[in-house]
Formats: structure tokens, sequence, C-alpha cells
């Protein structure tokens, strides 16, 4: 079929005189179009003797992908000018979708944990840290924690394993453990510092339990203020205001006997039930109350492991769980929430 090389020739010169966008959508009808001069020949195949047909055809396909290419080519050149032109005379399309990058956020509980922490910083206490690695001498001996004392059981704490070189007796108990609270951290900074001090410890503890308000692994945030004249008011006085800040300065507080066998006397903090109000739920057991805090004034035992002096300086200690904490500021009922990573949860917060 003649005339093929003809209608290149055509494009060619066409193609040279096209400066602009709508002159390029002009050029592709011309030949492309639906009556287009490539899409005539196509169909005036089929009036051509069947022999000749397929070296036609391909005849016109070859053009047809030549000028197919060279839109395309031209259009990217000619868009890009254009752009540049607009951007140099000032041109912004506010039309254009702009690109979303998702922002993450804070995890609830680490958002809790920094709030506790700002609170005290603010009330003139420094900040602690320990390792979640501990030996048994910090995270129960002297912390006044007896061999006997049902703390230890196996099923609580976890040990380390310290007999992998193959000598040791498998069944006796380590002397390392993963801490089961951040009490420790209370020892190791008043063995290496001497009182007035105050100070928080945050962290993460472990122990050897899983259901809906137990994970393995949680957060506590220890507290302690050694001095010569530390009382038992100062303690009430600290914790209230704490609890008024966390919570609101209406919230309800308690202070119930309790034992704990580092502090004496010991104390549980009960907080009025976020949820019910006080009327008595399923979350606060039909009581009106949460507990929230352990507090107490420390054990003279506790002193005297550390070297100070009993009859000269007094303290009080306090240890709260930042996960429990955060449940009852979310409204959250299952720990292991915490800990699934579904971002439908997380990103609530
Ligand atoms: N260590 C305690 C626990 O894990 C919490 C606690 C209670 C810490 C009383 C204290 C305290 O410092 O005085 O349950």
């Amino acid at each position: 079929m003649g005339g093929i090389d003809r209608l290149r020739e055509e494009f060619e010169r066409d193609c040279k005189g096209v400066s602009s966008l709508k002159q390029l959508e002009g050029l592709r009808i011309k030949y492309l179009g639906r009556k287009g001069l490539l899409t005539q020949r196509l169909r005036a195949l089929s009036a051509l003797p069947p022999a000749e047909r397929p070296a036609a055809g391909k005849e016109i396909n070859v053009l047809k992908r030549h000028i197919e290419a060279e839109i395309k080519r031209r259009e990217a050149d000619l868009s890009a000018a254009e752009l540049k032109k607009k951007a140099s005379t000032g041109f912004v399309d506010i039309t254009v979708p702009g690109k979303y990058i998702p922002s993450g956020s804070q995890h609830p509980v680490n958002r809790v944990l920094e709030e506790i922490v700002e609170i005290f910083v603010f009330m003139g206490f420094t900040v602690e840290e320990g390792p979640e690695v501990e030996l048994d001498y910090y995270n129960f001996e002297a912390l006044n924690i007896p061999r006997d004392h049902p703390a230890r059981d196996m099923q609580d704490t976890f040990y380390v394993r310290t007999d992998v070189e193959g000598h040791g007796d498998a069944g006796a108990e380590s002397d390392v453990v993963l801490r089961t609270h951040t009490s420790p951290v209370q020892i190791r900074v008043m063995e290496r510092q001497t009182p007035p001090l105050r100070f928080i410890a945050p962290g993460k503890v472990y122990r050897c339990d899983a259901d809906v308000s137990h994970t393995p692994m949680f957060h506590q945030v220890e507290g302690l203020m050694v001095g010569e004249d530390i009382t038992f008011s100062h303690l009430k006085s600290l914790l209230k205001l704490f609890i008024h800040s966390l919570f609101s300065p209406d919230t309800p507080v308690r202070f119930r006997p309790s034992y704990f066998p580092f502090t004496e006397p010991s104390a549980e903090i009960d907080i009025g039930c976020i949820l019910c109000r006080g009327e008595g739920c399923r979350v606060c057991k039909g009581t009106g109350w949460l507990e929230v805090l352990g507090a107490g004034m420390v054990h003279p035992k506790v002193f005297e492991c550390v070297g100070y002096d009993t009859e000269r300086y007094t303290g009080f200690a306090f240890g709260m769980g930042v996960e429990r904490l955060t449940m009852l500021k979310f409204g959250i009922d299952d720990i292991r929430l915490f800990y699934e990573n579904d971002l439908r949860f997380l990103r609530q917060f």
C-alpha cells in the first residue's frame, strides 16, 4: 500500500510545528482519532485483496506505534516546559492533591508515664534509673523481703539462668532476676547518695503473669524521699497533689492501712472510681474505690542495708503501675490491648 511514507513525512512536518499541548492534542486527533488518517487507513485494509493485507497492516501499525511514542514524548516535553513557565510566573496550582504522610502517635502508656514524670519533676523530684536485669539482693534482700516471702515464688519472678556453663544445679534459684518492681532502684540510689534526696524511678518490670489485668512486662514508677524531718503527712499531701494533677482536682482519695516488707507503716491509696463516680460498678467490683498506689514510711531495716543513720533520717516511698493508671485514665478494660500493636487501638491516642 502506497502513501505510508508520505503520511509519515506529513506527520513529521506537523510534529515540528507543534508548540503547545493543545496543538499536540489536535495532532493526535488528526492521526489517531476515530476518523484520523491512520484509523482510516486501517479501516481501508478490508478493501485490499487478502494476500496484501498482512504486509500493509504491519506497515500501518509500525507507523501508528511511532506516532504514539512521538506524541507521548512531545507531551512530556511540553508539559515540563509549561510547568516551568508557570512556576517562573509565580503560579501555584493549589488544586493538585497533596501527598498524604501518615503521622504516628505516642503510645498511651508512654503518654501517661511522661505525664507522671512531669508532675514529680515539677515538685522537685529528679529521675533515676536502674537495671531491668537485677540482683536478688537489690530486688528482694535489701528491701526486707526474706527468702520465704510469697513474692519470691517462682510463679511471679523470672529467674535468669546463671548455670549455663553446665556446673550449676538447675533446680537452684539463681541470684539474677528480671526485676519484679522498681523498688530496687531505691537501694541503688541510696547506696551512692546521702540524704536529703527525692527522686522517682520509672521503668519496665517483669512478672510471670498474664490475663486481662496482667502482662509479663509492665511499667512502674517508684518514688523515694529521705531527709531529717520527713513524715507521713508529707507523703499524704504529696500523693494527694499527684492524684489531683493526674486525674481531676475533685477526685476522692483515701489511704488504707496495708503491708509491704520495705515500709512501716504501709498504706494503699485508693481513688473514687473514675467510671461510676463511687456508685459501685464492675471495674471497682462494687466498692466505689480503685487502688492506685502502694506507699509507706521506709523501714529502718532498709536504711540499715544502705548504711543510713535510722535515728537521724526518715523517709517515705511509693510505687504505682503505669498501665493501670492509663487504663483508668482512658477507660480501657483489657491491659493486653497495650501490647497487641493493633493500629485501630493505637490511633485513638
Ligand atoms: N514495689 C511494690 C509493688 O511492686 C509497690 C510499692 C509499694 C512500692 C509500697 C513502694 C512502696 O515504694 O512503699 O507492688
